[in-house]
């Protein structure tokens, strides 16, 4: 039994098997039908998700499991004031694996330190989404044929966007060079650029959007994290800070695309849906393979 908090929990080799069998059970499906049947998968979401429950929950019944779980705090007796740890002890009766998501920064440790089967980090307030990240750097050797040497670009909130965080640290081992587009208030924690710094890894930090795309491998977009922010005043003053048009990629690599983790709510104009550098819905169904092949792992089954 494993659990996976943040994706440096796993090693090179290990993400290498973990996209082979991604990439197994998108082109085999009917070979992985059976793989998790009698098992269960408990999704326990105290903030609100739409593609990461519902695609870990695809993931489990693609595997001949079953699912149970709630999607909200209100609807569970956190609302009565039950802490995680106890919440987890109970739901380690009743499920084989479960993937819980928290506003809270180290709520799924707490819960894997409590729990007598494997806990999936869903996302903790804005430390990390490493399920995200996995199904990330699925996309990213789909579309470019390799992890190494990557020019990527991560634009947006990178304060308080989990994704770029986990990101950053798994594409930490394949010699990448980041690129930061955010404004002032939103740039990229201290501890990851000394995270960095360490490894001698490059980054440049920017604050437009135009003109400095066109080396781009992978353009990270992220959205602005309303609900981080302690005063709304704040969110006002950078929600629409920028915004990717279609006409800002006409000197962008034609191999380059274009991610976001989704939801969106204004950073991608909806005329660069249509571009074939779009890549966000592809990479959203790339979600569903890549948790299949983390539940098989983290459930410790062989293939
Ligand atoms: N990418 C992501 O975490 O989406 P949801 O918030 O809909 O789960």
């Amino acid at each position: 039994m494993r659990h996976l908090m943040n994706p440096l929990d796993f090693s090179v080799e290990e993400l290498d098997n973990l996209m082979d069998l991604a990439k197994d059970i998108e082109a085999n499906p009917k070979k992985y039908a059976h793989a998790c049947e009698g098992k269960k998968l408990a999704t326990l979401f105290y903030e609100p998700s739409t593609r990461t429950r519902l695609s870990h929950e695809a993931a489990m019944i693609n595997l001949g499991g079953s699912v149970l779980g709630f999607s909200s705090a209100d609807s569970s007796s956190a609302s009565k004031g039950e802490s995680v740890a106890d919440t987890i002890r109970v739901i380690s009766c009743f499920a084989d694996i479960c993937a819980m998501r928290h506003p809270k920064e180290g709520a799924a440790m707490v819960a894997s330190q409590h729990a007598t089967i494997p806990v999936i980090n869903a996302g903790d307030g804005a430390n990390q989404h490493p399920t995200q990240t996995m199904l990330d750097l699925y996309s990213i050797y789909k579309t470019q044929g390799t992890l190494e040497n990557l020019n990527i670009f991560m634009v947006g909130d990178l304060k308080y966007g989990r994704t770029v965080h986990s990101l950053l640290q798994a594409m930490s081992h394949f010699n990448p060079t980041f690129h930061f587009i955010s404004p002032k208030e939103l740039e990229m924690p201290q501890a990851y650029k000394l995270f960095l710094d360490k490894l001698h890894i490059p980054y440049y930090e920017h604050s437009e959007l135009d003109d400095v795309i066109n080396d781009a491998d992978i353009l990270y977009m992220t959205r602005v994290q309303r609900e981080r922010f302690a005063d709304p005043l704040e969110y006002e003053k950078v929600k629409n800070v920028y915004i990717l048009k279609n006409s800002m990629l006409a000197g962008t690599k034609d191999t380059m695309r274009i991610l976001h983790p989704l939801p969106r709510v204004n950073e991608i104009d909806e005329d660069v849906d249509d571009n074939k550098k779009a890549y966000y819905f592809q990479q959203a169904l790339n979600g569903v393979f890549t948790r299949q092949a983390i539940i098989f792992k983290t459930l410790g089954l062989k293939w």
